[in-house]
C-alpha cells in the first residue's frame, strides 16, 4: 500500500454546479460503525466542538473504538482540541480512501484543518465544494470498525449543515443539541431541533454547555448566562435533557493546549458531568452496541488498566 497524503485544492471554485445539482454518494463507509452522532446547535461558540470532543474522549475512556468527522469545513477544530497539529490524512490510492488521522486514546479523526496548508488558512468554497468535500469524508473514508463516530457539524441551519445531515439522516443514530442557558441561544437552538426533526434524525438529548460557574475562593456558583434554560427548553420540547457542564478556566485552558481536559484533569466537576453525559448516551444505545464490554473507570488510573465489569 502506498499512502500519499490528500491533497485539495483550496481555491478552486470555478465549474462549480448548483448545490441542488450535487448528486451524494450512497456510501457504505459507514456501515461498520455502531452509533453516529452528530453534535449540532444553531447557535455558533456555545462549545459543540468541545462537547464532540469530549464525548469522543469519555466513550474512548469507556472501552469504545471511536471517530470523529469535523464537519466544519469553514472553521475546523477538532484536530487542535485533540492535539492534532502538524498531522495528515492519508490516501490509500490502492482503494482510493482516505485513512484518518489517530489522536489521543486511538481515536480516528478526519477534518479539513488536515488538508489546509496553514492554520490560518481560510476556505473560501462556496456550498457546492463543501458539499464535495464532506460527500469524500463520507463516502471515501476508511473509518474501519467504531462503535461511535462523532460528527461536529458547524453552527447554524444553513447550507453546510444541512447538506451534511440531509446525507446522514437515513443512517444517523441521532443528534446531540448543545445550547448555552441564554435565553437568546434557546431560541436559536430550537431552529436545530425543528432542524433534527425536519431531517427525522432522531434528537438523543439537550446538553447545556457552560451552565454556571463555582468560584475556587468563596465557593459561590455563579448563573453566568442564565439558570435552567436547557433543561426547561428540553421540557418544552419533549425531549432528554442530558446535562450542564460547568464553565471552568482549567476546560479553556485545556482545549488551547490541545489536551482533552478529560485527561488533564479527570477529578473536575465538569468531567464528572461529561461521563454522566456519556454514560446516559450509552445507556440509550446498549442495544446498538451489544456485545460489546462495558468498563468501570476509575479516573484515577491511565486509559487502559480499567477493570472490564463481568
Ligand atoms: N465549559 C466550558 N468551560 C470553559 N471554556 C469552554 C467551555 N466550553 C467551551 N469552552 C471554550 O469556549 C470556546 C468555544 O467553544 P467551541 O469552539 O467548542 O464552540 P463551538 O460551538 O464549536 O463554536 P463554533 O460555532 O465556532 O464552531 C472555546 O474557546 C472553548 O475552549
Ligand atoms: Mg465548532
Amino acid at each position: 500500500m502506498s499512502n500519499d497524503r490528500v491533497h485539495v485544492n483550496v481555491q478552486g471554485q470555478q465549474g462549480k454546479p448548483a448545490p441542488s445539482a450535487i448528486k451524494l454518494s450512497k456510501t457504505d463507509s459507514l456501515k461498520k460503525v455502531k452509533m453516529k452522532i452528530a453534535v449540532m446547535s444553531g447557535k455558533g461558540g456555545v462549545g459543540k466542538s468541545f462537547v464532540t470532543m469530549s464525548l469522543a474522549v469519555g466513550f474512548a475512556l469507556r472501552g469504545l473504538k471511536v471517530g470523529v468527522l469535523d464537519a466544519d469545513i469553514y472553521g475546523p477544530t477538532i484536530p487542535k482540541l485533540l492535539g492534532l497539529t502538524n498531522t495528515s490524512l492519508y490516501l490509500d490510492d490502492k482503494r482510493q480512501v482516505i485513512i484518518p488521522a489517530v489522536g489521543p486514546l486511538g481515536i480516528k479523526v478526519v477534518s479539513m484543518d488536515f488538508l489546509l496548508p496553514s492554520e490560518d488558512t481560510a476556505v473560501v468554497w462556496r456550498g457546492a465544494l463543501v458539499a464535495k468535500a464532506v460527500d469524500d469524508f463520507l463516502s471515501n473514508v476508511d473509518w474501519g470498525e467504531l462503535d461511535a463516530l462523532l460528527i461536529d457539524l458547524p453552527p447554524g441551519t444553513g447550507d453546510a449543515p444541512l447538506t451534511m445531515a440531509q446525507m446522514l439522516s437515513d443512517q444517523m443514530t441521532g443528534s446531540v443539541i448543545v445550547t448555552i442557558p441564554s435565553d437568546v441561544s434557546m431560541r436559536i437552538v430550537k431552529k436545530s431541533i425543528d432542524f433534527s426533526k425536519k431531517l427525522k434524525i432522531p434528537i438523543i438529548g439537550i446538553v447545556e454547555n457552560m451552565c454556571c460557574f463555582t468560584c475556587p475562593e468563596s465557593g459561590k456558583t455563579y448563573n453566568i448566562f442564565g439558570r435552567g434554560i436547557g433543561e426547561e427548553m428540553a421540557k418544552q420540547e419533549g425531549l432528554q435533557f442530558l446535562g450542564r457542564i460547568p464553565m471552568d478556566p482549567r476546560i479553556s485552558e485545556a482545549n488551547d493546549a490541545g489536551v482533552p481536559f478529560l485527561l488533564k484533569y479527570p477529578d473536575i466537576e465538569a468531567a464528572q458531568r461529561v461521563l454522566e453525559i456519556v454514560d446516559k448516551i450509552l445507556e440509550e444505545n446498549k442495544d446498538k452496541l451489544s456485545g460489546q464490554q462495558r468498563k468501570t473507570l476509575s479516573l484515577m488510573k491511565l486509559p487502559g488498566e480499567e477493570e472490564d465489569q463481568s
